[in-house]
């Protein structure tokens, strides 16, 4: 269909220069191109063979429809459409970003996952399917090797199972073993039916095994996921549980939940076992890294909240790209505690204590307490700019 050395032009003008054919589903093939912009590209087309050829070439349609419409940065990236011939079939073919890093199915295979490197790679991506949501789109196939890693950053991939409304390719139910009950039995999908997945993926990650083998027929959980990894903390353990229900209505209500659960809940026996956070912009950030660098946006420099930038390492989110400014807070951890370090900015960190705003000293570390609040710079007369809370407990 597609060979090596074949040059297509998209809809953006750009040429891709077919270079290797990656990976071939039941429905798609997966072909890696050079961009005449000169970067990498993933091109996916329909797979014609012959079998119900016209659905598949439907599925891709729809499939480069929703991925044209989305912006994430935990969604793969979406380029250009292009319109190709073969024999007398016209279809189409979505370019999409390339993300040369590994797959989750590969990374836990038979490996858990700590519960930090879990967390790394479960809360940006139930912040990317909580996206989805709110925006009425169902994934429908949310899985080990739908999930890549560019960097530590996780990107979900593979819309051709998505549904929004009615909207949606035929012969689509998504995987056994992944999908909930109600989905693969033809009943009614609806948004728990992607918690359940996420229940699974957080099984295989916590486990390193697939919940099939431990799933009934009917989609029950006959396994308390804790029993198969003694370190699991027992709370993601109930979170699995708790996303597998067979029935919708006992699953968590939203993924924002899960989220919050995750980071912020308590055992069942009572006792704490959140995660460090902060909280930027409305935004929910896991300390799980050891270090996080926080930096204003130069090219926007001081025109208010949208410009607060988390860079590497671990960027669990980012409100808006470009190089930071020279100087930056520093947010480090040692031993069990975090600490706030000043490097170089112009205009001052600020810690609220006491409540007054103490600037911190240059390049020298400072403690954080439960609930500090920090600020870029403070103005006696305008306040604080970017405020942002810490959260031990
Ligand atoms: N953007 C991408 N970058 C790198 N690899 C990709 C990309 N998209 C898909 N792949 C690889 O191809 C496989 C199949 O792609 P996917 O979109 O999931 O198609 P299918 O619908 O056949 O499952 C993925 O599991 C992954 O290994
Ligand atoms: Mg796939």
């Amino acid at each position: 269909m597609l060979r090596n050395g074949d040059e297509l032009r998209g809809n953006s003008g750009a040429i891709y220069k077919v270079q290797k054919r990656l990976k071939e589903g039941g429905m798609g093939v997966i072909w890696l191109a050079k961009s005449s912009k000169g970067f990498h590209v993933i091109l996916k087309s329909p797979k014609l063979n012959g079998e119900n050829d016209d659905i598949k070439i439907e599925k891709i349609h729809i499939e480069n429809d929703f991925l044209s419409n989305l912006s994430h940065p935990n969604i793969v990236g979406y380029i250009d459409t292009i319109h190709h011939n073969y024999y007398e079939k016209r279809f189409i073919i979505i370019v999409m970003q390339y993300i040369e890093g590994e797959r989750v199915k590969e990374m836990y295979w038979g490996h858990p996952a700590s519960e930090n490197e879990a967390m790394l790679i479960i809360v940006p991506i139930l912040n990317a399917i909580s996206y989805l949501h709110s925006l009425n789109i169902i994934h429908r196939d949310i899985k080990p090797e739908n999930i890549l890693m560019d960097g530590n950053k996780p990107v979900l991939i593979d819309f051709g199972a998505v549904r929004s409304g009615y909207k949606e390719a035929e012969l689509v139910i998504g995987t056994p073993g992944w999908a909930a009950p109600e989905q693969l039995n033809g009943s009614a999908p609806s948004p728990q039916s992607d918690i359940y997945s996420i229940g699974a993926l957080l099984f295989y990650m916590m486990t390193g095994k697939e919940p099939k083998t431990y799933l009934l027929e009917d989609g029950r959980l006959t396994v308390d996921p804790i029993s198969l990894n003694r370190k699991m903390p027992r709370k993601m353990s109930e979170v699995v549980k708790k996303c597998l229900d067979v029935n919708p209505s006992f699953r968590f209500l939203t993924v924002t939940e899960i989220r919050d659960y995750l980071i912020a809940g308590e055992n069942i026996d009572g006792v704490y076992s959140g995660v460090p956070r902060i909280i930027i912009c409305g935004e929910v950030v896991p300390l799980v890294m050891d270090s996080y660098t926080i930096a204003r946006d130069r090219t926007q420099g001081g025109t208010g909240l949208s410009n607060i930038e988390i860079l590497e390492p671990g960027p669990i989110f980012y409100i808006s790209r470009g190089p930071p400014s020279s100087g930056y807070l520093h947010l480090q951890k040692i031993g069990y505690e975090w600490f706030a370090i000043d490097i170089n900015t112009g205009n001052g960190i600020f810690v609220l204590e006491n409540n007054q705003w103490t600037r911190l000293e240059k390049n020298n570390p400072r403690r954080l307490n439960d609930g500090n609040q920090i600020c870029f710079g403070y103005n006696t007369t305008q306040g604080p700019y970017m405020p942002f809370i810490y959260k031990k407990y």
